[in-house]
């Protein structure tokens, strides 16, 4: 697992088709700007779910979605890597060259059944699977309400392997008065989990 000199770190970010697009572009914006290069995955279904909750309608051609979101978030060249959903030779698919870490915000309940069971039917769930077997750092952030006794026992199976499940549920002590202090409730936590240093939100007894 190598990290590239020009970069603070590496990580692989997934986004799947559950509901709560806005902390996904949230998070992006503060990884780019903790200087991490970005493996980006995004799942058919999350496209949809960024144009119906984001109105982000972002360009289907990967190469094209590269330059968009290197103008989009004035990233360095190649800070943010998006990949297909079958890019089996991309670095994210092989335990020899992946990132060590791995957030899938949000995740649905679908990916994480998949990943729960070693599916591997797709990048995300490859690279999720790669983690997992390298014994790498996992942080899934599920979405949905009532969770049913399957999804609970994903999480449960998943968690027993180490990996944290962290779901998008923001806390309400900061007293929080838009969307974006809900958003930055939940980016905080998981760069607080990656150890990733930010200036996001208060902590308790702040
Ligand atoms: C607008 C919208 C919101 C959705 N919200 C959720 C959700 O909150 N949680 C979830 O598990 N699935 C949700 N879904 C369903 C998933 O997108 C669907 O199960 C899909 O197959 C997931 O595929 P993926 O895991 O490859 O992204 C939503 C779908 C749409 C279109």
């Amino acid at each position: 697992m190598n990290k590239s000199k020009e970069y603070k770190d590496k990580i692989t970010l997934a986004v799947t088709g559950a509901s709560g697009s806005g902390y996904f572009l949230r998070l992006l914006k503060s990884l780019v700007d903790a200087e991490i290069q970005i493996y980006l995955l995004l799942s058919d279904a999350a496209k949809i779910v960024l144009k119906t909750e984001e109105n982000e309608d972002w360009p289907e051609d990967v190469n094209d979605l590269n330059t968009y979101l290197q103008n989009k978030y004035q990233s360095k060249e190649q800070q943010i890597i998006a990949l297909t959903a079958k890019d089996w030779f991309s670095p994210v698919a092989s335990g020899s060259s992946a990132p060590d870490k791995m957030i899938i915000c949000p995740c649905s309940c679908g990916t994480l059944a998949s990943i729960a069971q070693g599916v591997s039917n797709n990048l995300i769930e490859r690279s999720a699977d790669v983690i997992l077997k390298e014994r790498g750092q996992l942080i899934i952030m599920p979405r949905e309400t009532p969770f049913s006794t399957i999804h609970l026992r994903n999480m449960l199976t998943l968690s027993e392997l180490g990996v944290t499940v962290m779901p998008l549920a923001p806390g309400f002590y900061h007293q929080p008065k838009t969307i974006e202090d809900l958003q930055d409730f939940m980016v905080a936590r998981v760069l607080d989990h990656l150890k990733i240093p930010h200036k996001i939100g208060k902590r308790w007894c702040e």
